[in-house]
């Protein structure tokens, strides 16, 4: 009998779904521990793994049966790919059904920095709220502004489409031009000095690789406009999160809505004290529809490949 790994509890019915199989399900809200991984999946022949596993080579030469490794997430970054591959090992990923979901998200941060939507609420529950007044958290409109996308694929392009009802400036920068893209969005391609110079809200949907790690830097919020305000729904890693604690603290740029982080869990501790950043906890695709499409997507992978011999079409 197959045994499959599902690394932590889901938003749907594993075990129902995964008859027939021999199944450890950690049938709970945190994270496996290491040793228990290792144990766990040195028998097994699929996975389903978390963001948060790390899935490198010592886990995968311990796994000598395993054939699929499907991560409940569209970014894999914690995965040795080449590894697995080399090794003959299927690796999937949930795209497509998470991007209007984590789009939003994106979208929703931008508002909420941009109106100070948390600061208000926090004004109003500590009671602090003792009249109408014409400064009283005054923010910025995103109407008709220049709004500059890091990472112009699915997600990025379906945030697009959301900030063409704000009739905003949509550009966006990277490696090569995306045209139908694009054509779908209205989006301009800018060289990056440029895009990081002129945005007003600058929003990361990139994935992690070696050519985003770190993109921004000090140097880079230096060369913002002192107005701008940097959005991050992608990784941690792309931003050295002291550097914008630094820009943040030193008004180099107006604020910041973070979902991601370098180090997660952790926060930067700087940030966690300022009022001009909003703080999430990697919630991109937390909804209950997305989280339980992504669930029966990743099910449905492991069942035909080891069942029919399919290839998925999630294949990274
Ligand atoms: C993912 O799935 O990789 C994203 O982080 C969405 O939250």
């Amino acid at each position: 009998m197959n045994k499959v790994v599902v690394t932590q509890k889901l938003p749907y019915p594993v075990v129902e779904k995964l008859s027939g199989y021999n199944i450890f399900y950690n049938d709970k809200d945190t994270q496996m521990d290491r040793n228990e991984l290792l144990m766990q999946t040195t028998d097994a022949d699929a996975i389903v793994s978390m963001l948060s596993d790390r899935i490198d080579k010592e886990l995968i030469d311990n796994a000598k049966k395993l054939k699929i490794i499907v991560n409940y997430a569209v970014g894999f970054n914690n995965i040795d790919v080449v590894y697995a591959k080399e090794k003959g090992i299927v690796v999937c990923n949930t795209p497509h059904i998470l991007t209007e979901t984590t789009a939003e998200l994106a979208f929703a941060l931008m508002i909420s920095v941009a109106r100070r939507v948390v600061e208000a609420d926090r004004f109003t529950r500590g009671g602090r709220f003792k009249g109408w007044t014409p400064n009283l958290f005054l923010g910025t409109d995103l109407y008709r502004k220049r709004v500059g996308i890091f990472g112009f694929g699915r997600i990025g392009q379906a945030f697009a489409r959301c900030c063409r009802g704000f009739e905003m400036d949509i550009v966006y920068t990277g490696k090569s031009r995306k045209f139908d893209g694009e054509l779908l969005t209205n989006a301009k391609y800018l060289p990056f000095e440029e895009f990081v110079s002129t945005s007003d809200f600058i929003v990361v949907t990139a994935p992690l690789n070696e050519s985003t790690r770190y993109t921004f830097t000090i140097d880079t919020f230096k060369k913002m406009k002192r107005d701008a305000i940097f959005i991050n729904v992608g990784r941690g890693p792309i931003v050295k999160e002291s550097d914008l604690a630094f820009a943040l603290k030193n008004h180099l740029i107006r604020g910041a809505g973070l979902d991601v982080y370098e180090n997660e869990p952790e926060v930067h501790p700087e940030l966690i004290d300022l009022e001009n950043v909003v703080l999430l906890p990697h919630i991109g695709s937390a909804t209950e529809d997305t989280r339980y499409n992504m669930a029966d997507l990743c099910i449905r992978s492991i069942r035909n490949f080891l069942e029919k011999g399919e290839r998925p079409w999630n294949e990274v």
